[in-house]
């Protein structure tokens, strides 16, 4: 077999093992981060494209830099399929990441020291939505809502309360670990009762959103981020859309205000990632990955495992690793013994989670991966078995052993790029 990457190769031999390893470890192992994804090779050709050597500050039409001819098409293209894809007024692709996605928006919705109430880290929250170490914790003056005790959803009513007391200039709602469905509607009347603006992070679920098979926040909320790596397929970075209103301090604050040039080719492979969201099959790998989010949780319940929220409404969920029937061992080492085992999770806090986060009494698992390489119902059950058997005896490395020969060869069954793999 010779090298996928035969020039890195022939040049860099050290870049291209790890480069190497890193294809196999992604073809052979099963992928259940639930923010990550595999993108098409349409969207990986952008990424080693020409495009990477243009500099092109500014939007298109009023760059800081000649030559901007071709990149602007792609540019406008890019806006133009995303604004289509959320039935939304304006659209900014340039952010790098989601975190810039989220401090861009920051940025155009209010001033240094205002108020924002957002998710708790610890009950689902991402740290660019306040966590003091973020920039964002360190800029405004930010209070978080969790999710009731007994039910482990979003407490709306905890949130009116909050937002009358502390009359927020912004309330921002998504989320990076909460496995059910959310309200918009219920939010954006909060919101407009007490004069705040709306944000709403939607990375985790916007190919759900672009789908249709989640409510969509664009009507509800003054500014939407995402990332575009996550449900949505595309490669790794952050976008931003708008109503009318705020677009042309979104636009200012991406650039200048965040930004110096951005990634032309990474703005390709977004382009062509919303073309791809666009396609009816695409409606169908997000249903697929729903069903298999349920075929996981519920073979997982069966076996004894309580999940978060009892269950889940969208592509991800938690396992609390505790309770009478679980197997009774941290995050940590549930992520360790199933890595061992060619299953990749992430530790994960769940609500009211007495565990620090390095160790945690949870993990968080997804779907979105292993159904892009076409994943079955049934194997969602096979894999809930394998977890099983780990989990209850993570020392046991014969276990681990027979789980991975078992795991390789059904991942060597659904290849993910086979033409890197048969290069
Ligand atoms: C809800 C949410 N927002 C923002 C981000 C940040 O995205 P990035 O890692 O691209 O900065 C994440 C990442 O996991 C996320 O889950």
């Amino acid at each position: 077999m010779s090298h996928p990457y035969p020039l890195i190769d022939s040049y860099d031999p050290e870049t291209a093992a790890a480069m190497l390893a890193e294809l196999e470890r992604q073809e052979t192992q099963v992928e259940l981060i639930a923010s990550e994804n595999h993108t098409s090779p349409n969207v990986l050709e952008a990424l080693g494209s020409v495009l990477t050597n243009k500099y092109a500050e500014g939007y298109p039409g009023r760059r800081y830099y000649g030559g901007c001819e071709h990149v602007d098409v792609v540019e406008n293209l890019a806006c133009e399929r995303l604004c289509n894809l959320f039935k939304a007024d304006h659209a900014n692709v340039q952010p790098s990441s989601g975190s810039q996605a989220n401090q861009a928006a920051m940025l155009a919705l209010i001033e240094p020291g205002d108020t924002v109430l957002a998710m708790e880290l610890n009950h689902g929250g991402h740290l660019s939505h306040g966590h003091p170490k973020n920039v964002s914790g360190m800029v405004y003056d930010f209070h978080s809502y969790g999710v009731d005790s007994e039910s482990e959803r979003i407490d709306y009513d905890q949130i009116a309360s909050m937002v009358a007391e502390l009359k927020p200039k912004l309330l921002l709602a998504g989320a990076s670990a909460y496995p059910r469905e959310i309200d918009f509607s219920r939010l954006s009347n909060i919101a407009k009762e007490f004069g705040a603006s709306l944000m709403v992070d939607m990375a985790h679920i916007a190919g759900l959103v672009a789908a249709g098979l989640h409510p969509s926040p664009v009507p509800f909320a003054d500014v939407v981020t995402m990332t575009t790596h996550k449900t949505l397929r595309g490669p790794r970075g952050g976008a931003i859309i708008c109503t009318e209103e705020w677009k042309k301090k979104i636009d200012s604050a991406v650039f200048p205000g965040m930004q110096g040039g951005p990634l032309m080719h990474v703005i390709a492979g977004k382009s062509i990632a919303f073309k791809e969201a666009g396609e009816p099959s695409f409606v169908d790998y997000q249903k697929s990955v729903l069903a298999n989010a349920q075929a996981l949780a519920k073979e997982l319940a069966s076996l004894g495992y309580r999940l978060v929220s009892g269950g889940t409404d969208n592509h991800l969920m938690l396992v609390d690793l505790r309770g009478p029937e679980g197997p009774g061992i941290t995050g940590r080492i549930a992520e360790d013994s199933l890595h061992a085992a060619g299953i990749t999770v992430n530790k994960n806090l769940i609500p009211f989670d007495p565990e620090k986060p390095m160790q945690t009494s949870g993990i968080r698992i997804g779907t979105p991966a292993v159904t892009t390489r076409g994943f079955t119902e049934g194997d969602m059950r096979q894999v809930a078995n394998w977890m099983d058997q780990v989990l209850r005896s993570p020392e046991d490395l014969d276990i681990q052993a027979r789980v991975l020969s078992e795991v390789t060869s059904l991942c060597c069954s659904r290849p993910i790029y086979p033409s890197l793999v048969s290069a």
